[in-house]
């Protein structure tokens, strides 16, 4: 039988050297004032920013797998190919042809269509979606088009593999010489991400198509026209406090004729104007001029979003101005009434009775209540004179009819200089509610302004910190990545956002969404393919401040010092303290949280991300490589003890009595 003493020296030798090591070291003590909890954070303190950039929009979050369903874009029949057909003589050509026409169209705003003359019966064209269309075994499928036939009576469908194997089939009838709506649904026999689409004529003669959609049938809360399931699934996990929308510079297009309307973007999406995507050419680095907006994602879809993931919207309407990187095209003064018209109107599509104008169209479009609209964005990224006065007019209108709406403002395009100051300065003096700070910066940036917003006016215009994310390398470069470097100094610089929660009162990463054939810009807070998709650690630092947001700020020290950064909430609804500890040095060390004035005792809850490698990002096939990883602590007599690991982020939900 071994004595007590020989246990002892045993254990000690097997005890690993980092621990004895780490035993050694002071500790870092936090020490938190859970008796005097402070201001109130704002419950939508830590939301999302959605713009359709990265094919975050056609061809991502809306799942239509055809491209070019209504043969708008600018080369009409991008993403549609004629058949060739095996003859007697080998390959030939093809046994009709295809062409776009507008006479006797649809409708005015989508005045194209594809007719197509079938010569001989097996003539076939083939659209392959936005680089492959991602399908799943077992899963629906539903064709639609209209058709109008100068004969033939049938059309069949056939959704193949990258390999040419038939994967489900289906057919259209009956046509009738007028426009109509024809659908059928298939169901896929196997999983493959680069399918595609066949359209397969077997009388011979002439007919027309528009609106030429596979959609799957099982999107999310199952809508007809929904969104894509396992994007949608990862915004929701973030429980967001709101969904910033359409954008970004998307919202002043390069030219005002493409700045986003919101009431083209109601509706039928059969009466949707597709317009070209300003990111089409943006970066020669990155051209795409495949890039068209659907808008099958309108506004409707994005109000309801919001809902589905218990975000409040906010919306950003153009104010005027093109995008003043590009043309700066700017209306005139006596032009304005039609773009503030559209952010009363859009006042009364969200909130408005269901005997207004637009709330009866909401309504008509499924939702009679209210999507109570709180906040409206005037401008995106703009700056200067031209846009303060024009600012001003959209304010006297807005505050005259809806005070209740909160105006948010843009502070530019930087967080620092001269057009920033100006617009402050503005925004003060006109008494402006939120104003929105636009941040791309790299990882250092992030850790040495933790309190920036220490020193901000209490009294002045709230923040909106609504674009930021840290560049790796630099701004729109496009070797920028998402890996733990970058997150963790967000994480950090959160800890400023948080503490400072009556003056800062909504917060969101930028860009969300991006394709990883399609993207444009980098980092992004998750990448897709057809089929797949997964958060970053960027996401996953989003994802669990705005799961623990807390109620009220809690005096916290340190709050940044030596590498330990800290914030503390209270969270009045579950009676729990909220502790985030970063730890941003490359050891770990021991940690107390001293609860000043709570001699509790108690198990808290852990989340911890970390990672002593600050190259490490997810993966398709790793995509939780670095993720959250929850774990219990015990609090004793007020104190909470545990190893800050090196590189590392941490929250305990510690339960108050
Ligand atoms: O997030 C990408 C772009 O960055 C946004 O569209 C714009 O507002 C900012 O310049």
């Amino acid at each position: 039988m071994r004595t007590k003493t020989a246990s002892f020296l045993l254990a000690l030798l097997w005890t690993p050297a980092w621990l004895c090591a780490l035993s050694q070291q002071t500790p870092v003590v936090v020490d938190v004032d859970a008796a005097h909890p402070g201001a109130a954070i704002s419950p939508q303190m830590f939301g999302i920013f959605f713009e359709d950039i990265n094919f975050g929009a056609d061809g991502g979050l809306y799942p239509e797998l055809v491209e070019n369903r209504s043969f708008e874009f600018s080369e009409p029949l991008t993403g549609w190919h004629q058949e060739l057909a095996y003859g007697n003589a080998g390959l030939k050509p093809s046994r009709g042809g295809m062409s776009v026409r507008e006479a006797e169209s649809l409708n005015a705003s989508n005045p194209h269509y594809l007719h197509v003359q079938v010569d001989e019966p097996g003539f076939g064209i083939r659209n392959a979606g936005f680089r492959g269309m991602g399908v799943r075994t077992g899963e629906e499928y539903r064709f639609s088009a209209y058709v109008r036939s100068h004969g033939p009576k049938t059309l069949h469908v056939v959704v193949k593999d990258s390999k040419g194997r038939e994967l489900a089939s289906g057919q259209l009838q009956d046509f009738t010489g007028e426009w109509q709506h024809y659908e059928t649904v298939l169901r896929v026999s196997a999983t493959e991400a680069h399918a595609q689409l066949f359209l397969d004529f077997e009388e011979k003669g002439d007919l027309d198509l528009d609106m030429v959609s596979l959609f799957p049938v099982d999107t999310w809360n199952h809508r007809p026209n929904g969104l894509r399931k396992d994007l949608v699934q990862l915004l929701y996990d973030m429980h967001p406090g709101f969904l910033r929308f359409p954008g970004g510079c998307i919202v002043e297009g390069r030219q005002l004729s493409n700045r986003y309307r919101w009431k083209t973007t109601v509706g039928d999406i059969a009466e949707r104007k597709t317009i070209l995507n300003r990111w089409n050419d943006e970066f020669d680095h990155r051209p795409s001029p495949e890039y068209f907006q659907s808008f099958g994602l309108g506004f409707y879809e994005y109000f309801q979003l919001a809902e589905d993931i218990g975000a409040r919207p906010l919306p950003i309407l153009n104010c005027g101005l093109a995008c003043q990187y590009n043309t700066s095209e700017t209306a005139a003064m006596d032009e304005m009434h039609e773009y503030v018209q559209d952010a009363l109107d859009l006042i009364e599509f969200a909130n408005g009775p269901v005997d207004s104008a637009w709330g009866k169209m909401r309504a008509q479009m499924g939702h009679p209540a209210p999507f109570h609209l709180q906040m409206i964005g005037v401008g995106n990224e703009n700056w200067g004179e031209r846009y303060f006065e024009r600012y001003q007019l959209f304010a006297n209108a807005l505050k005259a009819k809806y005070p209740e709406i909160q105006l948010v403002v843009s502070a530019g395009p930087s967080p620092d200089g001269e057009l920033f100051d100006s617009a402050w300065k503005e925004w003060r003096n006109a008494k402006a509610d939120i104003v929105d700070e636009h941040y791309y910066q790299s990882p250092e940036w992030f850790l040495s302004n933790t309190h920036r917003y220490d020193r901000y006016d209490r009294s002045g215009p709230k923040v909106f910190a609504g674009e930021y994310a840290a560049q790796t390398t630099e701004m729109a470069r496009p070797d920028n990545r998402n890996n733990w470097k970058g997150a963790i100094a967000e994480a950090a610089f959160m800890t400023g956002l948080e503490r400072n929660g009556d003056v800062v009162r909504m917060a969101s990463y930028a860009p969300l969404l991006a394709s990883v054939d399609f993207w444009q810009w980098t980092p992004d807070a998750i990448w897709f393919d057809t089929l797949r998709s997964f958060g970053t650690p960027n996401y996953y630092v989003q994802a669990m401040y705005a799961s623990n947001v807390g109620t009220r700020v809690v005096p916290t020290t340190p709050q940044a010092e030596k590498g330990i950064y800290t914030s503390t909430t209270l969270d009045e609804r579950s009676h729990e303290l909220i502790v985030k500890v970063i730890n941003h040095n490359a050891s770990a060390a021991p940690l107390e949280i001293h609860l000043k004035d709570e001699k509790l005792s108690a198990k808290a809850k852990v989340l911890t991300m970390q990672s002593a490698d600050l190259s490490v990002e997810n993966t398709f096939e790793s995509p939780k490589k670095i993720a959250p990883v929850e774990s219990v602590a015990s609090v004793k007599d007020g104190v909470l003890r545990d190893v800050a690991s090196a590189y590392s982020f941490r929250i305990y939900r510690i339960p108050l009595k």
